[in-house]
């Protein structure tokens, strides 16, 4: 048997022990996507990994993903235990969103409803009248558009962005960015669609406006994943994470999935289509949390619980 087969093994048997279950996103490893499927856990995105967490009656939830996930894990189910790979694990946007600052935007507009991307801390959260994942966040911003509501939108401006030109509501943006899906390249696009002119293009909306613009299909991660499925077509592009193609893959074998280009000839990218973030949740460090959780077990601050439970509540029940 190799490593990798040993580490899955027992990871399976420490599952059992410690009536765990593991709730991975689709831009983990494979090899993780994969052991969460065979040990009854799930693979989502971040919308329905909440859900999964918040349902499921395991004693103990090991969150394979960016912090951001772990809190919300934490919030929403906090006589859990809630374990991380690793508590390093952090998000862009999350990063630039210190609650101090967005706090004061937000009193600078007392007149404005305040709807933050789950991408982001708990106090933010807590700071916020609506949470909202890429899932959702366009029905929900429509309903509050409706309502004639004006907006404070965070962090993430291209999501932000899209949804203003999707919906036409009043937006104030924070001007967070995520580092993944910021490297996406408008004309590499163009040339790769020249050169692939039957590929679809399956654009996440954490990227620029100008690479939502040549998409044939805008969405969340499942969303995305249930347009390769459900398209025609027998070529994407796709301009995500490359964690993506497991479960494309998986779903569509005859498929070809291509990446969407990040850089043009000869320049450098800090984050080529996989989140360094997202690299970091490996098998060993899955082994670990399991084996000593100490340094690796997710608490939230309950004084913040509260206020974040309320809007992460809301999103889930107006998504249900
Ligand atoms: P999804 O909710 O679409 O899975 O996105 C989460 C995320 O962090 C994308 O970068
Ligand atoms: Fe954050 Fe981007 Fe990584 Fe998603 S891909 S966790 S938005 S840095």
């Amino acid at each position: 048997q190799d490593e990798k087969s040993l580490y899955k093994e027992r990871i399976k048997q420490l599952l059992i022990e410690k009536n765990a279950v593991l709730v991975a996103h689709y831009y983990t490893d494979p090899e993780i996507q994969a052991l969460a499927e065979e040990t009854g856990g799930c693979v989502a995105d971040s919308l329905e990994m909440a859900r999964f967490g918040n349902k499921h009656p395991a004693d103990t939830l090991i969150v394979a993903g960016v912090k951001f996930m772990g809190d919300t894990a934490k919030v929403l189910t906090p006589e859990k235990t809630v374990i991380m790979p690793t508590l390093e694990a952090t998000c862009s946007l999350d990063l630039g969103c210190p609650i101090e600052e967005f706090s004061a935007f937000c009193d600078q507009h007392p007149d404005h409803t305040v709807v933050v991307y789950a991408n982001t801390s708990t106090a933010v959260k807590a700071r916020a009248d609506w949470i909202v994942t890429s899932s959702c966040a366009l029905e929900i911003v429509e309903h509050l558009e409706e309502q004639g509501k004006k907006i404070i939108w965070g962090p993430d401006r291209h999501l932000g962005n899209y949804i203003q030109r999707e919906t036409g509501a009043d937006m104030l943006m924070w001007q967070g960015a995520c580092i993944v899906h910021d490297e996406f390249k408008t004309k590499a696009l163009r040339d790769m669609k020249a050169m692939h002119p039957d590929a679809a293009v399956l654009v996440h909306p954490e990227s620029p406006l100008e690479i939502v613009e040549l998409a044939d299909a805008v969405g969340s991660t499942s969303q995305l994943i249930k347009a390769a499925h459900e398209l025609p077509n027998q070529k994407f592009i796709v301009a995500t994470d490359r964690g993506i193609f497991y479960k494309m893959q998986q779903l569509c074998p005859e498929k070809e999935f291509f990446e969407a280009p990040t850089a043009g000839e000869g320049a450098t990218c800090r984050s080529c289509a996989h989140c360094p973030w997202m690299a970091m949740n490996g098998l060993k460090e899955i082994e670990d949390a399991l084996l000593d959780p100490k340094g690796r077990e997710v608490f939230v601050d309950m004084n913040l619980r509260e206020g974040a439970l309320k809007s992460l509540n809301r999103m889930l029940d107006f998504s249900a």
